[in-house]
């Protein structure tokens, strides 16, 4: 496939860098210095080019969004018309001191991403869910032989190239459902990301979850 990149920093830099040796053509755009871009896609080898983000959708099967959530209108604009486009997004909708989720529980970034560019096909991917926090995640979970990654959209074929992405980088993908369940998966995605920076000096946790609902 054709990916472009749009953000190229820990998320967008590493993805890009496998898929890239994965035998995809990756165009890595977004950065505040030109030789960094260039250097992540020398790196990355294969067949991977820095360029501007208009130049990473143009003809793109798939662009990925992993920008901070304030820089998220600025790279859309950079990136000119996205209709039809499938965007595969990481970016959470955090504040500017990445303290907290700016959206949360009645809507997420990636249904709030979907309104900004409707004619574009949104997925949301790439966060940490617990395998338990849903029941089809603690099912698939049980016959998994690698770690699983959630991934949510609505639109079949969009899913389809986002669950190739993931498994390239090797993980099992994990179909989470529509787009509106990223409203469960990005806190979460936040939650785990605490913990892990706190390490062995944050909190010990037990949770355990009842079935809700149906
Ligand atoms: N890191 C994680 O573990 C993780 C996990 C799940 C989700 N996420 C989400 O993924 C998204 C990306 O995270 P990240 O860790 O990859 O962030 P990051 O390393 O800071 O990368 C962001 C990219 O945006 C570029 N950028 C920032 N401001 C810019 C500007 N004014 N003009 C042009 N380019 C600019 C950065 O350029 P420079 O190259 O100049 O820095 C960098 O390439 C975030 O929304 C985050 O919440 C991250």
């Amino acid at each position: 496939m054709r990916i472009g990149i749009l953000g190229s920093g820990l998320m967008g830099g590493k993805l890009g860098t496998v898929w890239a040796r994965a035998g995809h053509e990756v165009v890595f755009s977004y950065s505040r210095g030109k030789e960094k871009l260039n250097k992540v896609a020398r790196d990355a080898r294969g067949k991977a080019r820095a360029g501007t983000p208009s130049e990473a959708a143009k003809d793109a099967d798939v662009l990925l969004l992993a920008v901070h959530w304030s820089r998220i209108d600025d790279v859309l604009k950079q990136a000119g018309d996205l209709s039809g486009r499938v965007i595969v997004s990481c970016s959470l909708p955090m504040n500017a001191d990445d303290t907290d989720l700016v959206i949360a529980h009645t809507s997420s970034g990636a249904e709030e991403l979907a309104k900004k560019v409707p004619t574009a096909r949104v997925v949301s991917a790439f966060g940490t869910v617990p395998s338990e926090v849903l029941f089809d995640v603690f099912e698939s979970r049980r016959k998994a032989t690698r770690p699983s990654l959630v991934y949510c959209g609505d639109d079949p074929k969009s899913k389809k190239v986002a669950a190739e992405l993931i498994r390239d980088v090797g993980f099992d993908p994990v179909d989470g459902g529509p787009l509106r369940i990223a409203r469960y998966t990005e806190p979460f995605t936040l939650l785990i990301a605490q913990l892990a920076y706190e390490g062995k000096g944050g909190p010990r946790l037990a949770y355990r979850f009842e079935r809700f609902g149906e």
